[in-house]
Formats: structure tokens, sequence, C-alpha cells
């Protein structure tokens, strides 16, 4: 019995999907070459944007065949897109050869899942659900293991789904983490640990006994073995003095902050409600700069948010000049059914968001080659 999963999206469902493998190597399964060998094919999906939608109905679409001259063979979807009912619903309708329809939340079941498929489809999707402690993980990163830290996101910036598909912050106890990662660094094959969550600066604020994200930053440190340590995503409204200080001083801690701004003009971020302004988002900048010299600082903007104009579009220029960044991602607004964006008036047409995000790569360009960085 072999399995294939296409994964979708962030790190956070690369990781999922080292999850699902795990639960699928528990049940017997191995992992095929490629999908027209597997007996179970999962898609883990993404819902960031509406082309990683696209691709999903797509590649989906594509498994009919498949399924016509392989009866026995399972498809499973789960993952953030699946996690919107009417998505999932819809997903059903059009794909009357899939078996299981899950939400993000669903995953700790997704053997008794399998093992109730042959009773009929199966589709279910939890609101909520606790952090499944059980890990047994397939890690697939090369010499790199992920670790998630938190789930969920409280944030609700005006254009993002991810706080409707993975719900409110819940953090891991930091004993679990720490015995996680103890468990890793027994293996003696991986070199590096990267921490994830959405917004891994508001680590354990939600614990009943709270644990600040540098505390945790620095017990890991203080775990015996030689590694280093890295973390994504940053939210500048919650990176504090302390964890740049962290930062700083704990030499196997990778010196790489990832801090997405999204523009650099205060009406739009405003809009965006990311609780912060240009000036501020500078001023963390000038302090990662000050206290650890030679920090990489990569960054992610989004363009053509609803109302942005072309005066608001090149104070996000100015501001990547300004900083220069060592790398960014750039996106174009995708709006997400749900979200106070999406119903925003003043939608930015298409063309436009595709001029913008080629003069912001454009610039990205001129400038790298300019300061001489990658
Ligand atoms: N449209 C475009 N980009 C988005 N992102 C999040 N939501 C959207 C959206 N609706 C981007 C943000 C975030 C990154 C992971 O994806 O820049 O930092
Ligand atoms: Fe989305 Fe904002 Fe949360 Fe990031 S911080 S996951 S952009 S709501």
């Amino acid at each position: 019995m072999k399995y294939f999963i296409v994964t979708y999206g962030c790190q956070m469902n690369v990781h999922e999907s080292e999850k699902i493998a795990g639960i699928l190597e528990k049940l017997g399964y191995t992992l095929a070459d490629k999908r027209e060998e597997a007996d179970i094919i999962v898609f883990n999906t993404c819902a960031i944007r509406e082309g990683a939608e696209e691709r999903v109905f797509g590649n989906v679409g594509n498994l009919k065949k498949l399924k016509k001259t392989k009866k026995d063979l399972i498809i499973v979807l789960c993952g953030c897109m699946t996690q919107k009912e009417a998505t999932a619903q819809k997903m059903l309708r059009t794909f009357p050869f899939v078996d299981i329809v899950i939400g993000t939340f669903n995953l700790p079941k997704l053997a008794d899942y399998i093992a109730a498929v042959k009773k009929g489809r199966q589709l279910e999707i939890w609101q909520e659900g606790e952090i499944d402690e059980v890990l047994p993980y397939k890690r697939t990163s090369g010499d790199n293991a992920w670790v998630n830290i938190m789930h969920g996101c409280n944030n609700f910036c005006t254009y993002c789904i991810v706080p409707y598909v993975r719900g409110r912050e819940k953090s891991r106890e930091e004993q679990n983490i720490l015995n996680e990662i103890k468990g890793i660094l027994a293996e003696k094959k991986y070199k590096k640990i990267t921490l994830l969550g959405q917004n891994v600066n508001s680590y354990g604020k939600d614990l009943k006994k709270p644990v600040s994200f540098a505390k945790l930053l620095k017990d890991i440190c203080a775990l015996d073995g030689d590694f280093t340590l890295s973390f994504m995503t940053s939210h500048p409204k919650d990176l504090t003095d302390e964890v740049i200080d962290v930062i700083a001083s704990e030499k196997k801690i990778e010196k790489y902050i990832h801090l997405p701004a999204q523009s650099g003009n205060n009406r739009i971020l405003a809009l965006m409600n990311r609780k912060y302004t240009r000036e501020k988002y500078l001023s963390i900048i000038e302090k990662i700069r000050a206290k650890i010299p030679n920090c990489r600082i990569t960054s992610d903007f989004i363009v053509g948010f609803p109302s942005e104009t072309e005066d608001e579009f090149k104070d996000t220029l100015s501001l990547i000049k300004q900083v220069q960044f060592d790398s960014i991602f750039a996106f174009m607004y995708s709006p997400r059914e749900g979200t106070v964006a999406s119903k925003m008036e003043n939608q930015i047409p298409q063309s436009v968001k595709n001029e913008r995000v080629n003069k912001l790569l454009n610039e990205e360009k001129r400038i790298q080659k300019e300061t001489g960085k990658r």
C-alpha cells in the first residue's frame, strides 16, 4: 500500500504534510514515487489566494481518470480550502470521485476517516480542535526539522483568510515543544530547527501559565547540541526588544528575520488592520540593524489592496528602497470571501495589480544589483 501527498501553500502546510505522512506510515503505507502508483492520494490545500485554490481544483480534476482505472484508490482533500464549509461542499459536488474531505482541525482523526471510507464518502469539518501532541512526523526537509509552536492567528488583517480557517491562536505547552526538540536532536540527523507559527512573537500569551517567545527561544538554545535555531513568521507589532536582544545574543539563533510589512503607506496599513505605521516599522528595522549587525531581513508585500492609489503604492516602493531587504515576496491582492477587505469599495483592476507587482519586483532587482545583495 502506497501513499502520495500533494502539498500547496506555506511551511505550515509542508509540516502538516509531514504529520499526514507520519499517520499514513503508521497505518502501513509507504511513499509512492508518483501519484499513479499510490493507493491513497492526499491534497493538502491552501486558501491564501485565489490562484492557489484554482490550482487545487485543476489538479484534483485531473485525478478522475486515475480513479476510473483504480477503483480502490482513496482520495483525500484537507487543509485550509476545505476548512471553509462552502468550498468543501463545492468540492464534494464537483468531484464525485473524492472520498474524504476534512478541515484543518480534523487531521488527528485521519486514520478513522480512512477506515470508514468503505462505508461511504466522509465529509467532516470541525470548527475547532485541540492541539494534537501525538507526533508521528515523517520529516521530509533534509537536515531542517520544522517544529510547530502555535496554531491559528488572532490578528484579522482585513485581507487574510487565515484566522477563519486556522482559528484563534493556540500555543503548545513549552515543555511539549522542548521535549519534541530534544527528541529531534537525539536523532542526530538535523542541523537546523525552524519554529513555525502564523505569528510566533505572540507565542505563549494564551497559555494558563504564560511564557514569552523570548523565553522559549532562550530555553531551546540552552538544550545540548550543535544546531541552528530559526523561526517564522514575525508580526512587526509583536516583535519585542527582548526578542531582538535574544537573537543578538544567542549564538545558536540564525541572524535572520522575516518581517512582513505588507505596505509602506499608513492609510493602507490602517485599512489592512496591521496595527503599525511605516515609521514604527522603520524604527524596528533600525533597532534590528543596530543590535544585530548583518542580520538578513526579508518581507512580504501586497499590491493592489482595495483603494490603493498610485502614490500610495509608491510609498511601498520607497519603503523597499529605504530598508534594502535581502529579499521580498510580492503578492497581488486577492479578495477572499468572508474577509473585511473583500467587501471594501474600489477594488483594484487586475491589470493595475499586474503592473504594480512588476514594478515592485523590478525595483527590488535594481536595488539588489546596486547593493550587491542577492
Ligand atoms: N491576497 C494577497 N496576498 C495575501 N497574503 C495573505 N493574504 C493575501 C491575500 N488575500 C500574503 C501576505 C502574507 C503572505 C503569506 O501572503 O503578504 O504575509
Ligand atoms: Fe493573516 Fe495577518 Fe494573521 Fe498573518 S498576521 S496570518 S497576514 S491575519
